[in-house]
């Protein structure tokens, strides 16, 4: 670890204060909290991909990965990403739905966390958004063997070709059996809003047993 670029106590020394936009108000639904904070985020040209969120996961052996997906909507009481069934987020699900969704908003010194519960959307849903993509997102699905080992770029580069000929621009692409949507039910959302002084607002919205009502707390920051 010699020789790095950044001196002596420069990444210690890299801090901002945050602004004075309070935490107090929000909806009582925390669904509609989220979707007013999306909207912000979305509208908000330094903001780049307001939609992806860091989705992390506990595997077998429980070890946590991380990784950044894209939330692609917002429906049926949660949040849903498409992915590789056979990929290593998938194995790690299927061994224990629990999962945690990060909006990391840096540039509004805004954050939103989410714990839940991860299930698989319906087979008519995944092939429903499936079909919408772009057709070179469709013959990608077709090539990646996600999160396999992967000899080299041209082994994945021929896959490509192999699929894009079988399935040539214009044509119906398949949804592969191994791609698909999970939705992650939540059993907490938190919005976190950067303040001066470190003295940041957090508000959490938990749901109260089995019941669809959400009790909101705040917390120290
Ligand atoms: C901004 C961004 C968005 C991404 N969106 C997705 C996505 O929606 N679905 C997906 O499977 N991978 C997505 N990826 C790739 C994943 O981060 C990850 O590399 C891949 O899913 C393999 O993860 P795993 O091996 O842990 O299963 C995205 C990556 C980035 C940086």
């Amino acid at each position: 670890m010699d020789n790095l670029s950044f001196g002596r106590d420069e990444i210690a020394a890299m801090r901002r204060s945050y602004g004075e936009q309070g935490l107090t108000a929000l909806p009582e639904d925390p669904f509609r909290a989220f979707e007013s904070w999306l909207r912000q985020a979305h509208e908000n040209p330094i903001i780049v991909e307001a939609n992806a969120m860091v989705l992390s996961t506990l595997d077998v052996d429980s070890h946590i990965t991380t990784r950044s997906v894209l939330l692609k909507d917002i429906s049926q009481g949660g949040f849903t990403f498409y992915t590789n069934y056979s990929s290593r987020k998938a194995h790690a699900i299927e061994m224990n739905p629990q999962v945690s969704l990060l909006f990391p908003w840096y540039a509004m010194e805004r954050q939103v966390s989410i714990s839940g519960t991860a299930e698989k959307t319906s087979i008519q849903e995944s092939h429903e958004y499936f079909s919408k993509r772009p057709w070179a997102s469709q013959i990608g699905a077709w090539a990646s063997h996600q999160s396999a080992p992967l000899a080299s770029r041209e082994e994945l580069d021929q896959r490509y070709e192999g699929a894009a000929q079988k399935w040539p621009e214009g044509s119906t692409v398949p949804c592969p059996p191994h791609w698909g949507g999970y939705r992650v039910i939540p059993l907490q959302i938190e919005f976190w809003q950067g303040r001066h002084s470190r003295l940041h607002d957090r508000l959490r919205y938990e749901r109260v047993g089995a019941t669809a009502d959400w009790e909101i707390g705040r917390y120290y920051p």
